[in-house]
């Protein structure tokens, strides 16, 4: 029966216990595929690499700006849909527009996050590595049982004191800024719209006070560029909202999911000790076998077009205007058609390239700036406590849009 957005194959739940297993399964039925997700709402899914990067390039044929959702602009989505502010981010923001638009919001962010001036946070980055793992070994000898969440002293506040660092954001603000956040991902409430409005505001008062008291940030170079180059107020607000989000969240579950890969794989963390494979190729494996991002970003199709446009495999599934389509990272992470038989087993020898950064015009531009944090982080982690061990359940973030956990326990055993 040919597949249609009326009769979804899989339904993801936010709760489910391993969105791993709901990738599998939707990628049986092909490379595009319909799915419920949380909240009844129907979108395609594409669960392969090669129809993934497909979809990624042509902004032609799939466009970011909800403009083009039909069901959300007949009304058919609940304003309270929790996934709505991911799906459907308000106002106009580098993630969703396209063409001359987008690449006017996208220049001044990646000339800000280019790799050489990234290189240049490494001093920055370094010191507040320290200062938290030194916080983090003070929490465990300080608890009864030696166990500390990593999640909540490490992995949560480093990514955000580095993107707070380069936004001017003072660090009393991070509790604050992190509840809001963390209501975006959380599909089980419905005030995602609401954080996200609150965001905006917070955000806007924040660029106020950087006009009146300008500092050595990336929103005061922005607010000093030529006038001819300056975004207005309101798309400065959106964008540093999105890169706030961008810059936290996703590095948080890019740390959570390395550690307990590693920690679960002793041979391959004493070959990344050995210096036999670069630390670099931790990160990249983590990324590909366990992405931070899991079912995300979606699409709308610019016209009616058939599954072939993105894979032969899925010619002859009717694709209408309007529909939306979001990527599964982490689908095509594990996908055995790039990644051959073993793409289910995690190898840190493998060192090879992914898509979990995106493709295309919308490529990520905070990717240097992760892997960086992310590759000093976690040499040090590891050089100090080798034998680091995940203790207890490891409860996933109840979202289907990213693949993390609300905290991971560890028991620190020094070198
Ligand atoms: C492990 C960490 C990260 C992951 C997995 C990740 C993943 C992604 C992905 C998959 C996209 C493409 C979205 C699409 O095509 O629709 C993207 C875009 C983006 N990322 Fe990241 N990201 C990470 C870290 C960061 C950081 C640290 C920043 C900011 C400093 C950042 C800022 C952005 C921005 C602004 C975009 C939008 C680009 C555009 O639409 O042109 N990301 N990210």
């Amino acid at each position: 029966m040919a597949l249609n957005l009326s009769r979804p194959v899989h339904h993801l739940d936010p709760l489910s216990p391993d969105l791993h297993e709901d990738a599998a399964r939707m990628r049986e039925h092909g490379p595009l595929v319909p799915v419920e997700l949380p909240g009844g709402v129907v979108m395609w899914a594409v669960t392969g690499d090669e129809a993934g990067r497909a979809l990624l390039k042509d902004t032609g044929l799939f466009a970011k700006s909800p403009s083009y959702w039909k069901a959300l602009q007949r009304g058919d989505i609940p304003a309270d849909w929790p996934l709505l502010s991911i799906a459907a981010p308000a106002g106009e923001a580098i993630t969703n527009v396209d063409g001359p638009e987008h690449r006017k919001l996208r220049r001044p962010l990646a000339q800000a996050l280019t790799a050489r001036r990234v290189e240049a946070l490494t001093p920055v980055i370094t010191s507040l590595v320290e200062r938290l793992l030194t916080d983090l070994e003070r929490a465990a000898d300080e608890s009864a049982d030696g166990v500390v969440d990593f999640r909540s002293r490490f992995a949560w506040p480093l990514p955000m004191g580095v993107i707070g660092h380069l936004l001017g954001v003072d660090e009393a603000d991070h509790p604050e800024l992190g509840r809001l956040y963390s209501a975006l991902f959380d599909d089980t409430v419905g005030d995602g719209r609401d954080a996200e409005l609150s965001l905006h505001a917070w955000l806007d008062a924040h660029v106020s006070r950087l006009e009146k008291d300008p500092g050595d940030d990336l929103i005061s170079a922005m607010l000093a560029l030529p006038e001819e180059d300056r975004l207005p107020r309101q798309d400065l607000v959106v964008s540093m909202y999105v890169v706030l989000a961008a810059g936290h969240e996703t590095t948080t579950h890019l740390l959570l999911n390395a550690v307990r890969a590693l920690s679960a794989h002793p041979a391959q963390r004493d070959l990344l000790l050995a210096g036999e494979v670069p630390w670099e190729n931790l990160v990249e494996e983590t990324m590909r076998w366990d992405s931070p991002t899991a079912n995300f970003f979606t699409r709308f199709a610019t016209r009616d077009l058939d599954g072939a446009d993105v894979h032969p495999a899925a010619a002859g599934v009717r694709i209408a205007e309007g529909d939306p389509v979001f990527v599964s990272y982490i689908a095509m992470g594990r996908d055995p058609e790039r990644y051959g038989p073993t793409a289910g087993e995690f190898d840190v020898r493998r060192g090879e390239a992914h898509t979990g950064f995106g493709y295309g015009a919308h490529f990520c531009i905070g990717a240097p700036l992760a892997r960086l944090e992310a590759r000093v982080a976690l040499e040090r982690i590891f050089a100090r406590w080798p034998e680091v061990a995940v203790v207890g359940d490891v409860p996933r973030a109840p979202t289907v849009a990213v693949n993390s956990h609300t905290h991971l326990n560890v028991r620190l055993t020094p070198a």
